[in-house]
């Protein structure tokens, strides 16, 4: 097979943030055997795996082999009388996927339009949003193994969702590849789920459908998070911390305003935006790197801002955040 290997490939336009980095060798793949035919082939490479690159900070030009997921595909794989199995490819874009399931009147993923990114890293760090994740309409996955080259199909149980989390974000970081993700679907009558506050505002007055649902997520995403296309950004740099009970009441305490949702165990959620938010970083800017003047929790890229200028400011975010309240903000995106 001739691979159409490329060498010095700026990054540029696989990354939401827009950052400009090169890569030593880069390639888009279309089919699992082109992947498997490309490790083989760059035995001794350092990888980078890229799905819509929407989830990334890249800090430093890649010395390695960039392999970008663009398998294409959807097809329904089994049906009954409630629910609709759908298999979709990796490379797929996540917005074109909840299109086509809306077009197929098919629920589960409405509250997830807008997110960027593929298919294939949907999972990777269970997506979501608006009251719902991605594990609630995963059935199980393609993966393949980057050691062993085999491809091993992965429940939901062995894909370890957490928030924002799952097995290849954790012990199989870095050691495997998401080919495809199967999908268990709703037929209607759906579940609608409008738990999330501004979701029952924006729909008030019309009955919801997965269709209108959809159509306020992405209106509601469209007013406070910036457009990757226009702001280079990767959505949330940070994760919401979750306290524990102890921690929190003495928190609670000092800031008894401050947002929070209950979690397992006596544990709370608290929301990193507030807390960001309140040291007023909100639309703070040093050179094109900023915060979002919306959203406190989105680091955002002017322009010219490199990867290394936009992980100084997470990181003096982060050092304020520990110094103010005493609590060690995670970062929701990969760092490279
Ligand atoms: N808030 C502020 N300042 C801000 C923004 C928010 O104080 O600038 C406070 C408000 O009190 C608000 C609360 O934070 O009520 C929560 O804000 P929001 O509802 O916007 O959600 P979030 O916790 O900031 C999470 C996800 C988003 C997801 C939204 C909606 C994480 C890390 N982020 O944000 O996911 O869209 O909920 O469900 O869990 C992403 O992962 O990239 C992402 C955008």
């Amino acid at each position: 097979m001739v691979l159409n290997l490329q060498n010095d490939i700026s990054l540029l336009p696989y990354n939401t943030f827009g950052i400009n980095v090169k890569s030593k060798k880069f390639i888009g793949i279309k089919t699992t055997e082109a992947l498997i035919n490309v490790l083989n082939q760059n035995e001794e490479d350092a990888l980078l795996i890229l799905g819509g690159g929407s989830n990334l900070l890249l800090t430093e030009d890649f010395d390695g082999l960039t392999i970008r997921m663009e398998n294409q595909g959807i097809e329904i794989i089994k049906e009954d009388e409630d629910w609709v199995m759908v298999k979709a490819a990796a490379g797929e874009n996540w917005h074109d996927f909840v299109l086509w399931c809306l077009e197929k009147n098919l629920g589960g993923v409405e509250n997830l339009a807008l997110i960027p990114g593929s298919v294939g890293a949907a999972p990777i760090q269970n997506i979501g949003a608006y009251g719902v994740e991605l594990k609630e309409v995963f059935e199980s996955c393609e993966v393949l193994n980057l050691n062993t080259r085999e491809i091993k199909t992965f429940s939901k149980k062995e894909c370890e969702f957490g928030y924002r989390n799952s097995i290849f974000k954790d012990k199989l970081k870095g050691q495997s590849v998401i080919c495809s993700v199967n999908f268990k679907l709703s037929k209607p009558p759906h579940k609608i789920n409008t738990t999330y506050r501004g979701l029952s505002e924006k729909l008030a007055g019309r009955s919801p459908n997965i269709q209108n649902i959809a159509q306020a997520i992405i209106e509601i995403r469209s007013e406070k998070l910036p457009n990757p296309s226009v702001i280079g950004n990767s959505g949330s740099f940070f994760k919401n911390p979750v306290l524990p009970s102890k921690q929190w009441i003495e928190l609670q305490k000092k800031y008894p305003e401050i947002p929070h949702y209950p979690e397992q165990d006596g544990k709370v959620k608290i929301p990193a935006a507030w807390l960001i938010d309140t040291l007023g970083f909100k639309g703070y800017r040093k050179n094109d790197a900023g915060v979002h003047k919306n959203q406190a929790l989105v680091l955002v890229n002017y322009g010219e801002a490199s990867g290394l200028e936009i992980k100084k400011l997470a990181q003096e975010i982060k050092g304020k955040v520990m110094e103010v309240f005493a609590i060690d903000l995670e970062f929701e995106v990969n760092i490279l």
